[in-house]
């Protein structure tokens, strides 16, 4: 199996769509006039909905993203691809085709990912998210099958036909889009930003460095953001900040529309499990919405330019996300029997990183979504 090598190009890539951003900073705003550029573009594109594939392992707050982008029109979900995390793919798998028919949106093609990461035997996180990945809550079996191709020949077939205009959202390990990029190395210049629940600059949750979707598949982490892709990291650092309250799970199952309904069953199952446990401080955290929130309307999260690199070789800390905010990205101490230390890599930022989040305007923005009211 191939290694993925540090791409320099892939690098520069990135560092080219940050650094352009920089290069034309506009002294008389905090915007880079290119950003500004972009977000003004952003506007004038809203009028039509921003193509994105939603990449996911539901998981009972991948179900609240799937949902989410489900009622917002800013967005159009061209496709969805379930990969094994939360729980085995047979679940993950399914569990998206049912969100879609509770949607009423079964026009959505879902192709089924990965059943395991590249290198690694499956992690799973039954133990939050039920053994079935909705909180243990059951709903019909989808009558409605996935289409004939993989998950990453799907992905490339949608990113090929319409280069630079389809975003992803990928909220689980990335274990699908490090295999399509493997297929397609050129595949990343032509996706239009990836956002990224995933990593933590502030300590992990299923290990003390660790955050789930990384940790699961380290190696595709890696390849992800070694890729050139422009990416976004909507980290733990943010996420653990977005926290359901009892009366806020109460609107979403009082709701008329079923996806709100639904969305309340599985959170009502979830912050039950979650009190039993004592798992999170007996807190409903919510990650996945936010890397879908903070697409639709950036101001939700404060963003820096780092660069990431993953940790894949350590005995207790692999899936680690090590953020460099400047010069040297150094490595660890080589070996002393090692030849001559690698040399120190020039700093390019290769994502922007949530730092900190409005948390409460945007628990607001995600239930006035999915309870259909007008916010
Ligand atoms: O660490 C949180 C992430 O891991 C979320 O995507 C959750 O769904 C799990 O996949
Ligand atoms: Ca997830």
């Amino acid at each position: 199996m191939e290694e993925f090598n540090l791409s320099r190009r892939g690098l520069l890539l990135g560092a080219a769509g940050f650094a352009a951003d920089a290069a034309f900073a506009d002294p008389g705003t905090s915007r880079p006039a290119a950003e500004s550029a972009i977000t003004a573009a952003d506007a004038g594109a809203r009028a039509a909905p921003r193509r994105i594939i939603i990449d996911t392992d539901p998981g009972v707050d991948d179900a609240l993203a799937i949902f989410l982008a489900l009622r917002s029109p800013e967005v159009k979900v061209e496709a969805i691809t379930p990969v094994a995390g939360n729980v085995p793919l047979d679940f993950t798998l399914p569990n998206a085709l049912r969100l879609l028919e509770i949607a009423g949106r079964t026009d959505i093609p879902v192709a089924a990912g990965a059943s395991r990461p590249l290198k690694r035997r499956l992690v799973t996180a039954a133990h939050v998210h039920g053994n079935n990945g909705l909180g243990g809550v059951e709903f019909p079996l989808p009558k409605v099958k996935p289409v004939a191709e993989t998950a990453p020949q799907l992905i490339r077939r949608l990113v090929r036909a319409s280069p630079g205009e389809l975003s992803i959202i990928a909220i689980g390990p990335l274990t699908n889009l490090a295999l399509a990029f493997r297929a397609d190395p050129q595949l990343p210049s032509q996706i239009r930003s990836i956002h990224i629940m995933g990593g933590s600059l502030s300590g992990g949750n299923i290990t003390p460095a660790a955050e789930f979707n990384s940790y699961v598949d380290p190696e595709a982490a890696q390849i992800v953001y070694r890729s050139g892709a422009r990416i976004t990291m909507i980290g733990l650092d943010v996420t653990r900040k977005v926290v359901l309250s009892e009366a806020q799970v109460g609107m979403l199952e009082s709701s008329a529309d079923p996806v709100g309904h639904a969305a309340g069953r599985i959170m009502r199952a979830t912050l039950a499990q979650i009190r039993r446990s004592g798992l999170e401080g007996g807190q409903l955290l919510v990650h996945d919405p936010l890397a879908l929130g903070s697409f639709i309307e950036p101001s939700f999260v404060r963003l820096q330019d780092l660069h990431i690199e993953i940790e894949t070789t350590g005995e207790l800390t692999a899936g680690e996300t090590v953020g460099y905010r400047k010069a040297p990205i150094r490595r660890s101490a080589p070996w002393v029997d090692a030849p001559d230390a690698a040399a120190e890599l020039p700093f390019l930022a290769n994502a922007r990183v949530a730092l900190d989040v409005d948390s409460e305007r945007f628990r607001s923005f995600l239930i006035d979504r999915l309870t259909h009211r007008s916010s």
